[in-house]
């Protein structure tokens, strides 16, 4: 763990190096959702889509469900090495607040399977607007000036 946890942070210092030193260079794309979009999209989309899975799990009190679709949620992949340079270098100075945001949607996620592991009804809803309110956060943060800048969607 200890092991783990000093290899993740050698790993942000690296990215954090590489990403001052390549400044101004942007990825874009064509069309929002095709073969050029960013893999953060697709990540997205596919939070997206376990978000609707959980929502699904409360009306039908499948906690089963619920259970095993928190860690997709938590543990989400990360994009890959090459864009997370682009990613960081954009946000630059922000990257604390942006990775803030992304440790509590991680936290809510984590709070929702345990109590969807209890069967709780009521604490699985209120991990679920917690975890709703991270998503929600960082978008309002993020998510017009990330997609002026990759996309140039103006
Ligand atoms: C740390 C910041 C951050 C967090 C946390 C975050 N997102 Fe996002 N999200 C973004 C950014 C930036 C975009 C814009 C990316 C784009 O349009 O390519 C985005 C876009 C999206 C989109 C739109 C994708 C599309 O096809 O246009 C969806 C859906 C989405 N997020 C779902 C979620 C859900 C659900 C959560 C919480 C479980 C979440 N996000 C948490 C940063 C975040």
């Amino acid at each position: 763990m200890q092991h783990r946890l000093m290899l993740k942070n050698v790993f942000v210092n690296a990215i954090l190096c590489l990403s001052m030193a390549s400044t101004g260079f942007q990825a874009r794309a064509e069309d929002s959702s095709g073969a050029n979009s960013m893999e953060l999209r697709r990540i997205m989309q596919d939070l997206g889509e376990n978000m609707q899975t959980v929502t699904d799990g409360i009306a039908r009190e499948n906690w089963a469900l619920i259970k095993e679709t928190a860690p997709l949620i938590a543990d989400h992949p990360q994009a890959p090495f090459s864009e997370k340079i682009k990613i960081l270098s954009f946000i630059g100075s922000n990257v604390g607040k942006f990775r803030g945001y992304d440790k509590q949607t991680h936290q809510a996620a984590r709070d929702l399977e345990l109590a969807a592991m209890k069967r709780d009804g009521e604490m699985v809803i209120a991990a679920f607007a917690r975890l709703q309110n991270s998503c929600l956060a960082c978008h309002q943060s993020f998510r017009k000036p990330f997609v002026e800048h990759f996309y140039g969607q103006h």
